[in-house]
């Protein structure tokens, strides 16, 4: 009907997925962003040279699907080598936060456009696309990301090379408990793995073009296959997903001083008294996150002593 001006879907996926799976089950989706200028491996080192260094992580590939937080093998490298030397580096990288530079934001908020238009919707917010964040990865062949869990909703788009992701259902309290959760929000993202769960995963087979929808809190990991790969997510939270993101966090600082709290959902009285308490506190604290400086010493007081455990020592 309005062909013309329609421009086309970055991201596609079999009809009943974008209606019926979304957003409660993972699926399969295919995209167009292969071969962007903005997600080349020149480019990405230029935007690695200029993202603040507590919004990249990196460390070896060579880790265990069930991999301990505190025996991560680091990679000797600044992180723009790692990028330039990708093909050979044996490293694992995430670059976080890619939505502050402008053109990468653009490049996002098309791409889920084109998602919200699919489902019916003009605009990012009718769809509940809010609190978009972009996270750009760039693995060595044969390198794995361990098992864990992500606070958001993810479109995770293969741009080059092949990788295995898995995905585990999240209802599964044998999979992950309420206390792992918690903890993996809070204080380190990795969950414990053990092989006899693999018949309960979903395996997404992925090639530059490929993607799948990663649901809020479902339990995955990844590995890439024989060429280094690169690989982004395009990340949002819902109203619903930021308030229980927020419980989950209050709830981690009551444990951590001695009162540990049943998961949201549990009590709804008790939960809507807990998030007007700390959203207050966090709103007075807000104007001191500008600076990285404080933004650690603000993560050590709220989340513990490993909070800024990525950062590596000067
Ligand atoms: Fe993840």
């Amino acid at each position: 009907m309005n062909a013309v001006s329609e421009p086309a879907p970055v991201i596609t996926a079999a009809n009943h997925a974008l209606r019926r799976d979304f957003p409660m089950r993972p699926f399969a989706i295919r995209h167009k962003l292969a071969g962007h200028p903005l997600l080349t491996l020149p480019r990405i080192a230029q935007l690695a040279a200029e993202l603040p260094r507590d919004l990249i992580e990196y460390n070896s590939g060579k880790v265990a699907i069930s991999q301990d937080p505190d025996a991560i093998p680091s990679v000797d490298l600044d992180p723009v080598e790692v990028v330039r030397r990708i093909e050979t580096a044996g490293a694992w990288m995430v670059l976080k936060r890619i939505e502050n530079s402008p053109e990468y934001r653009r490049l996002i908020e098309d791409t889920l456009l084109s998602v919200a238009r699919a489902r019916g919707f003009n605009s990012l917010p009718d769809a509940g696309f809010e609190q978009i964040e972009g996270f750009l990865f760039v693995s060595s062949p044969n390198s794995t990301t361990p098992f864990h869990l992500d606070s958001e909703d993810n479109f995770f788009v293969q741009i080059h090379g092949e990788k295995f992701f898995t995905i585990f259902d999240n209802a599964d309290r044998s999979i992950a408990s309420d206390a792992d959760i918690e903890h993996s929000m809070t204080k380190h993202r990795n969950l414990k793995y053990d092989e006899s769960l693999a018949p309960r995963g979903i395996e997404f087979h992925m090639f530059d073009g490929d993607g799948c929808f990663v649901p809020y809190q479902w339990p995955h990991w990844v590995r890439t296959a024989g060429s280094h790969s690169i690989s982004m997510a395009i990340t949002w939270k819902t109203r619903d997903v930021r308030r229980v993101n927020d419980l989950h966090f209050f709830n981690s600082m009551l444990r951590g001083v001695g009162f540990p709290q049943k998961p949201p959902g549990t009590n709804a009285a008790l939960d809507t008294a807990k998030l007007a308490f700390y959203r207050t506190a966090i709103a007075a604290i807000k104007p001191l996150r500008s600076s990285m400086a404080m933004r650690r010493v603000l993560r050590r007081i709220a989340l513990g002593k490993r909070a800024n455990y990525y950062l590596k020592k000067a």
